[in-house]
C-alpha cells in the first residue's frame, strides 16, 4: 500500500467539504475519482500533497504519516508530521495540476530540475540526465528549450507529468488530465498513466469524465458532497450501479 487515507474531513469556514474520506492506494494502481464539480475531489488531493490542511483524519504515503488523528484529554485533533518527514513525503508524490502550473519563465528542462536541485539538492548534471530521460519518455526529447508559451496543451500536460516523475514518486496524482485537452489526445494520456502505473507508480485519477475512467482505471471511487458513496472494481462499479445519485451521474 502505498497511500492510505482514513476519516478524513475539512471545512472551509461553514461549508465541509470533506466528510469521512476514506481509502487506499496500492503499488501499481489506478485509481479514479469521480464527482460533478463541487464535490471536494481537488481539495482532497491538495489535502494529500499538503496543500491545504485537513481538520481530522489521518494520511499516510509508504508508512510516513503526513498527518495522524489523536485524541487526547483536550479532544480529538489532526498532528502533521515535521518538516523532514513532510520532505520525505514530498519526494514520494507527484502532483500533475488541472492547469498543470509550469513555471512560464523557465525552459521546459528547468521545470523539471526545479524542485529536485533546489528542494532536493540533487547534482545538476544528474538531473539533467534523468529530465532528459523522462522528456524521452513522453516524446518530448526536442522541447527541452522550449518555455511553456511555446507549447500546446498536451505537450504542457506531458511536461507536467515529467516534472513531477523527477523525483521517482511512489503516488501520482492527477486532477482532471483530460479537461484541457482535445478529446484526441485523450488515448496518449491514457498510455501514460498505464505507464506509469506498469512501471509500479500508484495513481490518484481525479476525474469527471466516466469515458475516461471506464477506459484506464482499476478501480473507481464515486464522491459526491464530499462523501464516498460507492467504491468498486471497474468492473463492479459499472456493471452494478443502485444508487440513484450515481446513476443519474452518469446518465449526465
Ligand atoms: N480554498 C478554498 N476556500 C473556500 N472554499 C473552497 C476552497 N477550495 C475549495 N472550496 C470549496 O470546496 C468545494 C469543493 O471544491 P473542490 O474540491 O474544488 O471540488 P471539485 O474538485 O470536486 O470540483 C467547493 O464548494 C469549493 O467552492
Ligand atoms: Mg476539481
Amino acid at each position: 500500500m502505498v497511500l492510505k487515507v482514513e476519516g478524513l474531513w475539512k471545512s472551509f469556514k461553514t461549508e465541509q467539504v470533506l466528510k469521512d474520506v476514506g481509502f487506499s492506494l496500492q503499488t501499481g494502481e489506478i485509481l479514479a475519482i469521480i464527482g460533478r464539480s463541487g464535490s471536494g475531489k481537488t481539495t482532497l488531493l491538495r489535502c494529500i500533497n499538503n496543500l491545504v490542511k485537513c481538520d481530522r483524519g489521518s494520511i499516510m504515503v509508504d508508512g510516513i504519516y503526513l498527518c495522524r488523528q489523536v485524541t487526547d484529554a483536550n479532544g480529538t485533533k489532526c498532528v502533521y508530521a515535521k518538516g523532514p518527514e513532510q520532505l520525505q513525503i514530498r519526494k514520494r508524490l507527484g502532483m500533475v495540476f488541472q492547469s498543470f502550473n509550469l513555471f512560464p519563465h523557465m525552459s521546459v528542462l528547468e521545470n523539471i530540475i526545479e524542485a529536485p536541485v533546489r528542494v532536493f539538492r540533487v547534482p545538476r548534471p544528474e538531473a539533467e540526465e534523468k529530465a532528459r530521460r523522462l522528456l524521452a519518455m513522453l516524446e518530448l526529447q526536442d522541447k527541452e528549450a522550449a518555455y511553456p508559451f511555446e507549447l500546446s496543451g498536451g505537450q504542457k500536460q506531458r511536461v507536467a507529468i515529467a516534472r513531477a516523475c523527477a523525483l521517482n514518486p511512489l503516488v501520482m496524482c492527477l486532477d482532471e488530465p483530460t479537461s484541457a485537452l482535445d478529446p484526441e489526445l485523450r488515448e496518449g494520456i491514457a498510455q501514460t498513466i498505464e505507464n506509469l502505473a506498469a512501471q509500479g507508480m500508484g495513481v490518484l485519477l481525479i476525474t469527471h469524465d466516466m469515458v475516461f475512467a471506464k477506459r484506464v482505471a482499476h478501480r473507481v471511487i464515486f464522491m459526491e458532497e464530499g462523501e464516498i458513496l460507492a467504491e468498486g472494481s471497474k468492473e463492479e462499479f459499472f456493471a452494478d450501479i443502485n444508487n440513484e445519485r450515481i446513476k443519474s451521474f452518469i446518465a449526465g
